[in-house]
């Protein structure tokens, strides 16, 4: 029985508006695959999440079909009912999003209200938020015996959503982050399903609390629900959990090239920047120990009192010259900001702020206060575009004393003092609107101001990290996962965390080697460097007060295999590099899933302690304590192991034996992949030498190389070398050439080398 029928529907350019008794629905046809829905529910329509119009001249039908409306482009069919019911099928008729028509069934956790209380009495969390029995609104769909989740950003647990629930409400919270944990730094409503192996996505664009139940509820259904806010989500089709991916970064945008120094190893911990004689010592060991580093971090230390955008004068004689010596070694120097504002009357920031009544207000006019580092501390309000003007140009004071990136922190935004009242009053660009609106996208709108700040100060590829975002924050940084533990459950988490952040739009992600709370263990440190080594983002970092977990402080043998590990990472930055440029245009992640490469395959849908690199290289950690064994999953096709050759044939699980210092690594047969050479530091100069590795017999390869630094390359200045090789005949060819070549190119097959040298605007074998 319907309440709320069809009516009218009327087709304006790629807009559908639908009627119904008592209400409006909007679909817009952006592509073939992506079809956006949305029912004005009085609030901004403002989208942080996708910049521009995405629409493209788009053929589509819409016909009445008895009661329901049929909406055809040439890859999806949607069906729309009484009620706002809508139904969703791939071009073949595959359904792929189904509404559920009967009432949601609240878990029933069998405890009356006393009991409840009794059991909290104890500390048990008895009921989570996300069980609430109703929302302002919900989206139930239908649930199929096979289908799986992916995506959803950096939320805990494990590859495959199913079974789970979660919040979208950006939350600093330092406890163990284990599978039960709702919510984390970010918030990205992107949700990917596989039913009966046909893909789709659901992009959600509500910045209010939000939640998502993937069938933890029910066997029958899963839902997204919100707090308030409009109706608005996207529909994303595609043949492929590829194309799902692709069209998902379509809309709300993909990591650019980053500079390519930032790929190399990176040092930090909480408490170094406390002294430049400190940050020396280490940087001083790194060198000492012939281990590569490209950057050091400056946590919060390094500022006079955590003022934002000010450098201590005690312990540091003059930054500039400090940065300058970095500099000469080879390292970076990124600095920590934070966006609390310390409450001073005689600091500058501060009192301009206030003056351009940039800090967000309480309802009466108040501007609100609450405490982060710098004890009372205010917000900047990141929504309006002069707030992100005005910490844009703040960002020029850290890098004329000669810093090379911002790392953007507690921007959830964090507070000590009790959470944040919802009804704050931040801007929603030049509206006023509320914290509970803004909360999401707090974190993306600085990072958004930090890296147009780095631009225009510059003229680089702005190194941003944030530990909040939105969708859509990965255009302007990368991220890392926050405040993780040294626990071996954390170094196991990283697998599928980082899977589901690239899966979501987030290709250059870390999380803190060696774990950043509690105390690690040689054995930890070590299978951690390991397991992460192919991470975009290599940062190791650690928190106050914990055990140290520099490469050397438990000398022999982690020294000597953490520095093995290093090795092996700069030999595959331009593997690495080249998965950027791809990346850049087709928002593919870099650390993928092994569902990601091979969806059919049903071995593969939840495997959290393997993942690929790009398509070619398959990593299989070990990641638990005192194993020297470990069973590896190897997909369709054949594999060579990396360490001694030996060919395996996939669609079979081995044995693997992996002693403390090896990381069992395979590279699919017939690859050729580049072999960087090991260096101190990624070097600014062009390189003159490029050495590519054959694995296997046969094998093609495009290789991308540009200055590695700024945005020459879009105007063109960019090469593009195809290499093949075919039994002994190999070639090498300039598709494109925009940028000093090579000198010299080298293929190395397991019995060869075969030479090549650049002469007359070409390669020659020699
Ligand atoms: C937060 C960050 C951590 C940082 C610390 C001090 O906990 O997540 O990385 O070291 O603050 O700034």
């Amino acid at each position: 029985m319907s309440d709320n029928n069809l009516e009218t529907y009327t087709i304006n350019q790629n807009q559908i508006k639908i009627s119904f008794t008592n209400s409006v629905l909007n679909l817009t046809v952006l592509t073939s695959e992506i079809v956006r829905i949305f029912q004005n529910r009085g609030e901004h329509t403002k989208s942080y999440a996708i910049e521009g119009n995405k629409a493209k001249e788009t053929n589509f039908e819409v016909t009445r079909i008895n009661k329901h409306l049929e909406l055809r482009t040439s890859k999806l069919i949607i069906k729309i009912y009484d009620n706002e019911k809508i139904d969703v099928y791939d071009e073949q008729g595959n359904p792929l999003i189904i509404d559920y028509q009967a009432a949601r069934v609240p878990l029933d956790r069998q405890i009356d209200e006393i009991h409840q209380k009794l059991a909290e009495s104890e500390g048990h969390d008895v009921a989570t938020r996300s069980e609430k029995n109703s929302h302002y609104y919900e989206i139930v769909k239908e649930l199929a015996d096979d289908e799986q989740f992916y995506g959803l950003g950096d939320k805990t647990g494990f590859l495959n959503k199913r079974h789970y629930a979660y919040e979208n409400w950006n939350t600093d919270n330092p406890e163990p982050q284990v599978e039960s944990f709702t919510r984390l730094y970010k918030s990205v409503p992107f949700l990917i399903g596989l039913k009966n192996n046909h893909p789709y996505g659901m992009f959600f664009d509500n910045t209010y609390h939000s939640y998502f139940d993937l069938g933890k509820e029910s066997d029958h259904y899963y839902y997204y629900a919100a707090d308030n806010g409009n109706l608005d989500y996207y529909i994303i089709g595609g043949s492929s959990l590829k194309r799902v991916i692709e069209n998902y970064t379509y809309l709300t945008g993909r990591t650019p090239i980053p500079q390519k120094w930032t790929l190399g190893y990176q040092q930090s911990r909480w408490g170094y920047s406390i002294s430049a004689k400190k940050v020396e010592e280490i940087v001083n060991k790194m060198r000492k120990y012939h281990l590569p580093c490209d950057a050091i971090h400056l946590d919060i230390d390094y500022m006079d009192g955590y003022r934002v955008f000010t450098w201590r004068t005690d312990s540091y004689d003059d930054p500039k010259k400090f940065i300058d010596k970095l500099h000469e070694l080879g390292l970076h120097v990124i600095t920590i900001i934070d966006p609390g504002v310390k409450k001073d009357e005689s600091y500058r920031i501060y009192q301009e702020g206030l003056q351009k009544g940039y800090f967000v207000k309480a309802p009466n006019g108040q501007v609100y206060v609450n405490k982060v580092w710098p004890g009372d501390a205010v917000y900047p309000d990141f929504g309006r575009d002069a707030v992100r003007k005005w910490w844009a140009e703040n960002c020029k004071f850290l890098v004329s004393l000669g810093v090379d990136g911002i790392w953007d922190d507690m921007n959830e935004p964090a507070s000590f003092n009790g959470e944040i009242p919802e009804n704050i009053i931040f801007s929603d660009e030049d509206e006023k609107s509320t914290h509970a609106k803004m909360h999401n996208v707090y974190g993306h709108n600085m990072a958004k101001a930090t890296y147009d700040g780095l631009k225009k100060a510059t003229s680089k590829r702005p190194f941003v990290i944030t530990r909040a975002a939105y969708a859509g924050t990965q255009k302007y940084s990368t991220v890392w996962t926050g405040d993780n533990q040294s626990l071996w459950v954390h170094l196991q988490m990283m697998i599928p965390q980082l899977c589901n952040l690239g899966m979501s739009g987030f290709s250059f992600a870390g999380t803190d080697i060696g774990g950043f709370g509690a105390d690690t263990t040689p054995e930890l440190l070590t299978r951690w460097i390991e397991a992460a080594i192919f991470s975009p983002l290599l940062r190791n970092h650690a928190a106050l007060g914990t055990r140290s977990q520099e490469p050397w402080v438990f000398g022999e043998p982690t020294l000597s295999t953490y520095r093995k590990y290093l090795h092996l990472r700069y030999h595959f930055i331009p593997y690495l590099y080249d998965l950027f440029a791809q990346e850049s245009k087709n928002g593919l992640p870099i650390m993928r899933p092994l569902v990601l490469n091979y969806p059919d395959d049903p071995l593969v849908k939840n495997i959290n302690d393997e993942y690929m690199v790009g398509t070619q290289i398959l990593v299989a950690p070990v990641v638990e304590e005192g194993k020297e064994y470990r069973a590896v999953y190897l997909p369709q096709g054949e594999w060579i192991d990396f360490w001694n050759n030996v060919t395996y044939n996939g669609n079979n699980t081995i044995l693997v034996n992996a002693p403390l210092d090896k990381l069992p690594l395979f590279i699919r047969k017939n690859t050729i992949l580049p072999w960087g050479k090991v260096k101190e530091h990624i070097s600014s100069k062009p390189d003159e030498k490029m050495i590519f590795r054959v694995f296997g017999k046969h094998g093609n390869y495009t290789h991308y190389q540009d200055n590695g630094t700024d945005f020459a390359y879009e105007n063109g200045e960019y090469n593009l070398y195809e290499i093949s090789i075919d039994g002994d005949k190999a070639n090498i060819t300039l598709r494109k050439h925009g940028y000093k070549t090579y000198r010299r190119i080298d293929l190395r097959t397991p019995n060869e080398e075969i030479n090549f040298v650049y002469r007359d605007q070409k390669y020659v074998q020699i």
